[in-house]
């Protein structure tokens, strides 16, 4: 990163702007610094919308910030709604938006609907059976890694090896994607998310058409698997799917392909940073990977600690259906607003000493799944469940796993992601 460090002390708002994705490669605690000085001067801070060749530069955003702020828009749905994007910061067109988004960009009554009828899917035998799954796939990835590091140099990368194949395995499984499927599944599902990081979309003035694809990719699988099942029942998610009913009403195959869609953008590269961010942080903080290690009566403090700290998903968008005040400020009907999770997962209004990582952190009310409202986080338990599984196995067989080098960090806005985090296995050779 070759932009110049930001010096907490002499930070000058006005030369920051939350939607320049070189802001998001900066080290956390020059992030963390703006965050504070935004939430005690600038709560609701006004930033242009980033320009996106072929849209239209929308009127901007205000950023909030402040815990209390947060909730109070999350909570009222009516007022901050969902359905103009939730997932972009510019508008697209809704049929675009409820494609990519699923019910994360839809409002009540509908959003309710197609809650109630993913939820039905989501039976406690399914649940059950999957969580029976994850001490299986993190045992085989961690093999894997364990072999890879032996047959090479002891090195591996800590997201290709660990974090994003469990993941994406545990997705997979649930939604019954044959092996053959799943490379093309990862790659297509790293471009929608890429947040326009030119990695992994290289055509820069196109970056639209490289989500398109993808998106049409992803769907044209689904799309597949939702007529077998039909021909073909078996005990996986996508069958559920295509067969459950409310209100004598199923889904169709293109809300199915949303789902599926919204899945990989909310549940995998989400869990994914949650771990290669856990374990980055345990690796800066060797006090509290010792106290984890030999106490697995933290586990539960442990893992939200670590959603806390990672907030995995920046933010998710909601927009003014009308105008109003909110904690003395003004606003207008269409005016948008950014809910920035890991800003108010340390506001210390609400967290004691909230740049401290303590795995024992208790109560610890954070956001990293979203706020009180109707769209709190769907895989909350199955995302919990996959991070302490990863971690608990981690310390039992590979216990030697050491951060090697610095984390190559995505340039989004939209998710705090690390796309590379090099580590040993092992002693150095
Ligand atoms: C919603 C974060 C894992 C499925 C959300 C929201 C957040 C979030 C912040 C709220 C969106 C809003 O208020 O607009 C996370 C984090 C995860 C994680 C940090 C991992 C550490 C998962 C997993 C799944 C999942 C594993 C599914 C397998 C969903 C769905 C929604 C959602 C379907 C939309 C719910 C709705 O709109 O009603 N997630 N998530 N998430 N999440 Fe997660």
């Amino acid at each position: 990163d070759a932009a110049a460090p930001i010096d907490p002390a002499g930070i000058d708002l006005d030369s920051i702007d939350l939607s320049d994705r070189d802001f998001w490669v900066r080290p956390p605690a020059e992030r963390h610094a703006v965050f504070d000085l935004l939430r005690r001067e600038r709560p609701f801070a006004f930033f242009a919308e980033p320009e996106v060749p072929m849209l239209e530069p929308g009127p901007g955003y205000f950023a909030v910030t402040r815990y209390a702020d947060l909730e109070a828009i999350s909570s009222q749905p009516a007022i901050f709604c969902s359905g103009q994007g939730a997932v972009s910061i510019q508008d697209i067109p809704t049929d675009l938006n409820e494609f990519y988004g699923s019910m994360i960009s839809m409002d009540d009554p509908r959003h309710a609907k197609i809650r109630r009828l993913v939820s039905k899917t989501f039976t406690p035998r399914m649940l059950e059976r999957v969580l029976d799954s994850v001490r299986e796939i993190v045992a085989d990835v961690l093999a894997a890694a364990r072999r890879k590091a032996e047959a090479g140099d002891g090195t591996i990368d800590v997201v290709a090896d660990i974090a994003a194949p469990i993941p994406l395995r545990v997705i997979c499984d649930m939604m019954g994607v044959p092996e053959a499927d799943r490379a093309m599944v990862l790659a297509q599902s790293n471009i929608i998310l890429s947040g326009g990081d030119p990695e992994l979309v290289e055509d820069q003035d196109d970056p639209l058409t490289a989500f398109l694809v993808a998106g049409m990719e992803l769907a044209g699988l689904m799309e597949r698997l939702a007529a077998e099942r039909l021909a073909e029942p078996r005990d996986d998610l996508t069958t559920a799917l295509v067969t459950t009913e409310v209100d004598g009403e199923k889904l169709s195959h293109q809300e199915i392909a949303s789902f599926f869609i919204l899945l990989l953008v909310a549940g995998n590269e989400t869990t994914r940073n949650a771990i290669s961010q856990g374990i980055l942080a345990l690796s800066e903080h060797p006090d509290q990977r010792a106290r984890w290690m030999a106490d697995p009566s933290i586990d539960r403090t442990a893992v939200e600690e670590i959603v806390r700290w990672a907030s995995p998903v920046t933010w998710m968008r909601r927009t003014a259906t009308q105008d109003g005040e909110l904690h003395g400020h003004r606003y207008s009907a269409g005016d948008k607003f950014l809910l920035f999770y890991g800003a108010a997962n340390r506001d210390p209004e609400v967290f004691a000493d909230p740049q401290r990582f303590d795995l024992t952190r208790d109560p610890n009310p954070h956001v990293g799944f979203g706020s009180k409202g109707p769209h709190f986080c769907l895989g909350a338990h199955l995302a919990r469940r996959e991070i302490t599984v990863t971690f608990r196995m981690l310390f039992d067989l590979l216990p030697d796993l050491e951060v090697a080098g610095e984390p190559d960090r995505l340039r989004s806005s939209f998710v705090n992601g690390i796309k590379r985090l090099p580590a040993r296995l092992g002693p150095a050779r």
